[in-house]
């Protein structure tokens, strides 16, 4: 959502919040907003549209100073208007306020202020804090946040500054992600780590309701009742630079061609020639054999990773899975028996409805496992346990290498739990290990070339419409594919069964339609694939196979072909995905997108 972004020591703070901004630019960016403290007073300048147009030298002059804040803003409460840009400030913009999040009662909160005399100039929620912070401060800024918070419900990252307390921001932490950055003689907070990197790589996680207040020497961090707390400080192990385009024209193409080694870092320390290694999952033997059922929760494309980890669990593992959009999940009253387990996949660890559904899955009883790319963050410290997909930094909204990492930990996890209930015979197990091994080149081998699949961008960059069909564990990548094409494109496109267009979608068939058949060679529903790309000839729709390499019975069939190694049927959607992302991708370049910020989203969806 938001991208919150602080510092106080003693180098000027403008581009370091600029470099940070645009760090976290994919968390929104709709509009932007600086402050900064220079001879006693605050000084703010934001506006609507992205951190890119900022007129960096028309505001450099105006933001001098050594203590800052800056926020890029995906709308929640009011419209997109420089107004509603954060810093929110008290009436004599004495104090600014940045957050991301929701403040669910700040309409009667308003109210209150406004009857106790405080005039309001914006429409967002968070304006309430910083007239909330002015009404409790006497002296003590970390005291009047304190005060503030507990009269907020709904969630917050906050960071405040003031212009009594020139040398001090105050950080507060609810429901919505905040580190904090240790550095030598300065500090950061930021709504996650790459913001910080390039300064320093040991950060602290702020927990919900803590406090901490940063000035250049040092950093205190306090509960809610005003106490003061000790906080681990953790090491991370990503550095700046990958978490930089590196010559790429945009994270999205980087990180797709990040997959290789993305699935690599993930698989390799995990498997031997015959063993699947997850010591991670803290599960004893009797215990993974008294698994009856697994409840995968997500969202977006997690959620399709989910969809495909339920045709993995249950046909090598033999395990009952069901799939669930965490946000459906979380308000039933769900079913939660003994031997559940509810296994969280998420790229940010983040997401504000995979992390209720969790919590909702453990008062429940249930023990829960999470698959999660971003180290320390939220969902991971909730779960019981954690298995990390190592795929790097993600920084483009629509998630690709996230995506196949997590299928990778899906796949292990599979063979792991597999091996264990005694349904995987040792040969088995080995047969399944070579297929992973051999699967990060086959993904670079598509990367490499991309002749094809830019042709094919070019021939369709203009339609406004398209099918994508799938049938069994392809099923999934259809709906991925489709996704992909929507977010960063903009085009209207559904992933649906292949059998299924029969009862409806086949209606929309004709010679404008482009249909996308991921239709690679299995023995189960390659020839009822086959049928279906029939059915759509016959009503003069356009195809685009994804085959197999060597299948020429089916490109004969399709008008265009994308073609996809081969490997094992339950492995192919890791392969099948990839000329679906690179397809997005050149298209949304092709129609004057710039895929890694598309309109309307954010790359973590730290709201309801
Ligand atoms: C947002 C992102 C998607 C992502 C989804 C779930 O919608 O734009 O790319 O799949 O959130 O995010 P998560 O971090 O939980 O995987």
């Amino acid at each position: 959502m938001c991208g919150i972004i602080g510092y106080v020591g003693s180098r000027e703070t403008l581009p370091i919040l600029l470099k940070g901004l645009s760090c976290l630019e994919y968390r929104g960016y709709d509009s932007w907003g600086i402050a900064t403290i220079h001879k006693g007073a605050i000084a703010i300048e934001k506006d609507i549209g992205k951190v890119k147009d900022i007129d960096v030298p028309a505001i450099s002059s105006l933001l001098k100073g050594t203590i800052g804040l800056a926020h890029s803003r995906w709308a929640t409460h009011g419209k997109v208007t420089r107004e509603n840009a954060h810093p929110q400030t008290d009436a004599d913009a004495g104090i600014a306020v940045i957050h991301n999040g929701i403040i669910e009662n700040y309409a009667e909160l308003k109210n209150e202020l406004e009857n106790k005399g405080y005039l309001f100039s914006s429409e967002t929620d968070t304006e309430v804090v910083a007239h909330l912070i002015r009404d409790s401060y006497k002296g003590n800024l970390r005291e009047a946040v304190l005060c503030a918070i507990r009269q907020i419900e709904g969630s917050y990252a906050l960071g405040v500054i003031c212009r009594d307390v020139p040398d001090r921001i105050i950080a507060a932490r609810n429901e919505s992600p905040l580190v904090v950055g240790i550095g030598n003689g300065e500090q950061f907070i930021a709504s996650d780590v790459p913001a910080v990197l390039e300064h320093t790589n040991r950060v602290v996680y702020l927990e919900n309701g803590e406090v901490a207040e940063l000035s250049a020497e040092r950093v205190s961090f306090f509960s809610l009742d005003g106490k003061e707390i000790e906080k681990e400080v953790h090491t991370i192990t990503w550095n700046a630079e990958q978490a930089q385009k590196q010559g790429y024209p945009h994270f999205m193409l980087k990180e797709i061609a990040e997959q290789q080694i993305a699935i690599e870092q993930t698989i390799n320390e995990r498997m031997t020639d015959d063993e699947v290694l997850l010591p991670e999952l803290l599960m004893s033997e009797a215990e993974v054999k008294d698994i009856k059922r697994v409840i995968i929760v997500a969202c977006g494309t997690s959620w399709h990773a989910g969809l495909i980890g339920e045709f993995m669990l249950e046909e090598i593992a033999k395990i009952p899975v069901e799939v669930e959009y965490a946000s459906e999940f979380r308000y039933r009253d769900p079913i939660v028996e003994k031997g559940t387990i509810i296994l969280g996949i998420s790229q940010s660890g983040e997401t504000a409805d995979t992390l209720a559904a969790l919590r909702e899955a453990k008062r429940k009883g249930a023990r829960v496992i999470s698959i999660v790319n971003v180290q320390g963050s939220s969902i991971t410290r909730e779960s019981d346990a954690v298995l990390y997909t190592h795929a790097g930094p993600e920084i483009g909204v629509a998630s690709t290498k996230a995506f196949s990492s997590q299928l990778a930990v899906l796949y292990l996890l599979t063979v792991f739990l597999g091996k264990i209930r005694g349904v995987l015979p040792l040969q088995q197990v080995k047969n399944r290990i070579r297929d992973l091994r051999l699967l990060p080149l086959q993904i670079q081998s598509m990367v490499d070339d991309t002749t094809e699949v830019e042709r094919l961008a070019a021939r369709f960059s203009a339609t406004q419409h398209a099918l994508y069909l799938g049938r069994g564990i392809n099923y999934p990548i259809a709906l991925e594919g489709a996704l992909k094409l929507k977010e960063v494109s903009y085009a209207h496109a559904e992933g649906y069964p292949a059998a299924e267009m029969k009862h409806g979608p086949i209606a929309l068939i004709d010679k404008k339609m482009p249909v996308v058949f991921i239709a690679t060679k299995d023995d189960r529903t390659y020839k009822k694939i086959i049928s279906n790309i029939e059915e759509v000839r016959a009503r003069g729709g356009i195809v685009i196979g994804i085959v197999s390499k060597g299948d020429n019975e089916i490109v004969a069939k399709t008008d265009y072909h994308l073609i996809v190694p081969k490997s094992s049927y339950i492995l192919t959607p890791l392969l099948a995905v990839v000329p679906l992302q690179l397809l997005a991708y050149f298209i949304a370049v092709k129609r004057g997108f710039d895929p890694d910020k598309p309109k309307n989203l954010a790359k973590s969806v730290t709201v309801e």
